[in-house]
């Protein structure tokens, strides 16, 4: 796949085109990136990201997915992309931070001819999502830096739960295109702040959300979703575990709490799904 996505990307180190020989990434100054055995090429100019989500993490969020647990969140993403973006697609389906590949590959359904390039500064996520589609190529790559992609590439970009880096994402996109970013609300999963002690959502992240991308974007559609979910123990202890919470709640401790739940629980699923259009 990498092969068809290669005319999306630039080089990070100096920006030229890059296209894919044999089994490299390269570019007409001589740089080259190696394509990893298991499909996906790192982009990253230096080692760094320690915001990287961790083997066990992109295990554990593979599985909960997997299982179905966020089937409303892809399908209202899915129709939310279908709804907003220009018809043809101006370009390629992104996913910044789009982590197993999980709900980028729901979203390429939308599109049967579309390319998606899915970008993660985990090496374990873009393991798992360079199988996620057989459309989709998967490269690390640090959202808070450059994005590793030409002007203009995408038609649509999608954000779930990730970083959100204004500037590059304007960049990235085509004038026409539309930005699609998923964001916890308040209410998401509250009722597992109680029972195991997890971090509860910043309420004003909404806010600021809004002041990052204000000055790049304008909003065209915000809409609510909200969704009960059934989990036993062990769909409980895979949210801990793919989440923020993982890095300090795990193992003995993690498993005590869940024991002490009912054997199901019902868990609320609320994110707010906000498409945006690109500032002139
Ligand atoms: C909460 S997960 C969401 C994954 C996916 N979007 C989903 O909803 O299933 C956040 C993802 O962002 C990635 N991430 C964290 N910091 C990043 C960065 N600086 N650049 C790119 N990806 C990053 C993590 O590795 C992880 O896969
Ligand atoms: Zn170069």
């Amino acid at each position: 796949m990498l092969n068809t996505v290669a005319q999306y990307l630039r080089c990070p180190h100096c920006r030229g085109e890059t296209s894919l020989r044999e089994r490299s990434l390269v570019c007409p100054a001589g740089h080259s990136f190696d394509v990893a055995k298991q499909g996906y090429v790192n982009l990253l100019p230096h080692a760094s990201a320690h915001s990287a989500d961790s083997q066990e993490m992109v295990a554990a969020r593979a599985a909960f997915l997997d299982a179905g647990h966020y089937a409303p969140l892809s399908a209202a993403l899915a129709a939310l992309a279908r709804r907003t973006a220009p018809e043809p697609l101006p370009g390629c389906v992104v996913d910044v931070g789009g982590g197993t590949g999980h709900h980028q590959a729901r979203v390429m359904e939308e599109f049967p001819g579309a390319d998606g390039v899915l970008l993660d500064v985990s090496k374990f996520a873009a393991r798992r999502a360079a199988r996620a589609h057989p459309r989709i190529g998967a490269v690390v790559a640090d959202a808070w830096r450059e994005l590793p992609l030409r002007d203009g590439a995408a038609g649509v970009v999608l954000n779930t739960f990730a970083p959100r880096n204004g500037p590059e994402l304007r960049r990235i996109l085509d004038p026409r295109g539309v930005l699609l970013v998923v964001t916890p609300e308040p209410g998401h999963l509250q009722e597992l702040t109680g029972a195991l002690g997890l971090m509860r959502v910043d309420e004003r992240k909404e806010e600021r959300l809004a002041d990052r991308l204000s000055p790049y974007f304008s909003v065209a559609v915000s809409e609510r979703l909200t969704s009960p979910m059934t989990l036993d123990h062990a769909a409980l202890a895979l949210l801990v575990g793919m989440g923020p919470n993982a890095r300090h709640l795990a193992g003995e401790e993690l498993a005590r709490r869940v024991a002490a739940l009912p054997p199901t629980c019902e868990v609320t699923l609320s994110v707010t799904l906000t498409a945006y259009r690109p500032l002139a």
